[in-house]
């Protein structure tokens, strides 16, 4: 087969001298890694390569294309509606998954979400929902199907058989120091997304420390590739760059997380969590054409929250995916953890800073997230904010609470943690939120 003319050195070595490699060149080299032809060191070198190298449209659309074709492609043309998914390139206490999919089905999507697990510092929506008890990622496609067909919305985990050559490439990325590439991240993540039978798009893409494109000129980089790659596989894609300075709304940590989200459907939440939570909306309402302005889209998303309808497309996704419908009412049914340490402010001010990436870091260390594949990790752990980046505050104000297993390690946790907080004279300058929106 194809692979019998290609040359895995000769494409790593025409890679790493600048070259550039055809599209069959580099479906041939996927095709190969498939099939175990092509052995991970070489696909290593490989990455390495282009993480130095790079790759222009034509290169980043053939890698989309051979990782999508690397394995099954959902469909679902029974499905009558508008299938719209959004995807967050990855952030700390970002739980808009959790309301945004809920919400858009609520206003008429169909929404088949296939999310992930946490990846370094950033968390996932797979174990965010796991906290619920009982509740089932790891469905069968046809569960999947039978889901979006009555309530409109789904949420799984990537499938053996979606993109197994994208689930593999990535683990040797993870230890190969090659994650932060763009044309890397812009192939992985719209191959999974393309395979999923979706009519439209819309793409997170957060910048600021907690970000894994930290720079804004990198992010909108990262957002250009991924709509040019929808717009050559003839999909309606639209990104819009977020703030990812501060940890989303108050809550990092897993259960802590979706007692945030629950509250968010009842129409209390943060404002930096409302304004990205309906800025994507607007713009899947907009792309599922259910609405046909930004204002209208608003309106409709805003009432299907005051009316509770977004509350009960939830609890009947928790019950579709057998879980707990009975945290809806009472979240304290989520797992808690051992013990809660309240971090004070030693001095009043403005609170100026709160770092994202430590924060993330230490929810990791926490057990919130994994530092190893495959570890398991602690639902009941985390942070919760009491106070936001230009929040006044008063000395001996409560900052924060810490959930910990034991009492040393939300003591701990806790001194790290305020170190990674600013408390100044003067306000900050507001941060914007939503930065920008690309590709309408
Ligand atoms: N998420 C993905 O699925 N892939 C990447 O490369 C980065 C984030």
């Amino acid at each position: 087969m194809m692979l019998r003319r290609v040359n895995p050195y000769e494409l790593i070595l025409r890679k790493r001298n600048r070259g550039r490699l055809a599209p069959e060149e580099i479906r041939a080299l996927v095709e190969g890694f498939g099939s175990g032809a092509v052995p991970d060191y070489q696909m290593s070198a490989f990455l390495m390569a282009v993480y130095f190298r790079g790759m222009n449209v034509e290169e980043t659309v053939a890698l989309t294309e051979a990782l999508m074709n690397s394995g099954e492609r959902f469909e679902f043309p029974d499905l009558a509606g508008p299938k719209v998914d959004k995807h967050s390139t990855g952030g700390v206490g970002d739980k808009v998954s959790l309301i945004l999919a809920p919400l858009a089905a609520a206003c008429g999507l169909i929404v088949p979400m296939v999310s992930g697990r946490s990846l370094g510092h950033t968390g996932g929506t797979l174990d965010k929902l796991e906290s619920i008890s009982g509740f089932r990622t790891d469905l069968s496609r046809a569960e999947f199907e039978r889901i979006l067909g009555n309530i409109g919305v789904s949420m799984m985990g990537q499938t053996d058989g979606l993109c197994p050559a994208d689930r593999r490439m990535y683990a040797l990325r993870d230890v190969t120091a090659t994650v932060d590439s763009i044309p890397l991240i812009a192939a992985s993540i719209m191959s999974k997304k393309l395979a999923e039978g979706i009519d439209g798009l819309v793409l997170d893409v957060k910048t600021g420390g907690g970000a894994f494109m930290s720079r804004l000129p990198q992010a909108r980089s990262l957002a250009r590739q991924m709509l040019r790659i929808g717009a050559r596989m003839g999909k309606r894609v639209v990104a819009v760059i977020t703030g990812m300075s501060e940890p989303l709304g108050h809550a990092v940590g897993n259960a802590l997380e979706v007692a945030e989200a629950i509250e968010a459907l009842k129409g209390r939440w943060p404002l930096d969590l409302e304004e990205v939570t309906l800025a994507l909306g607007e713009e899947m309402l907009l792309l599922g054409r259910v609405a046909r302005t930004q204002v209208q889209a608003r309106r409709l998303l805003l009432r299907a929250l005051a009316d509770g309808r977004a509350l009960e497309v939830f609890r009947k996704l928790v019950e579709a995916q057998g879980g707990d419908p009975k945290v809806i009412d009472d979240p304290s049914r989520l797992p808690r953890a051992g013990h809660v340490h309240e971090v004070f402010a030693p001095a009043g001010g403005y609170l100026r800073q709160i770092d994202a990436l430590r924060i993330g870091l230490l929810g990791v260390e926490l057990g919130a997230g994994r530092r190893k594949l495959g570890a398991k990790v602690d639902p009941a752990v985390g942070f919760v904010f009491r106070r936001k980046v230009g929040d006044k505050v008063e000395p001996g104000e409560l900052l924060f609470e810490v959930h910990a297993a034991t009492r040393r390690r939300a003591e701990e946790a806790g001194r790290a943690a305020f170190a990674a907080c600013t408390i100044g004279r003067n306000a900050p300058r507001a941060g914007e939120r939503v930065i920008a929106r690309m590709g309408r």
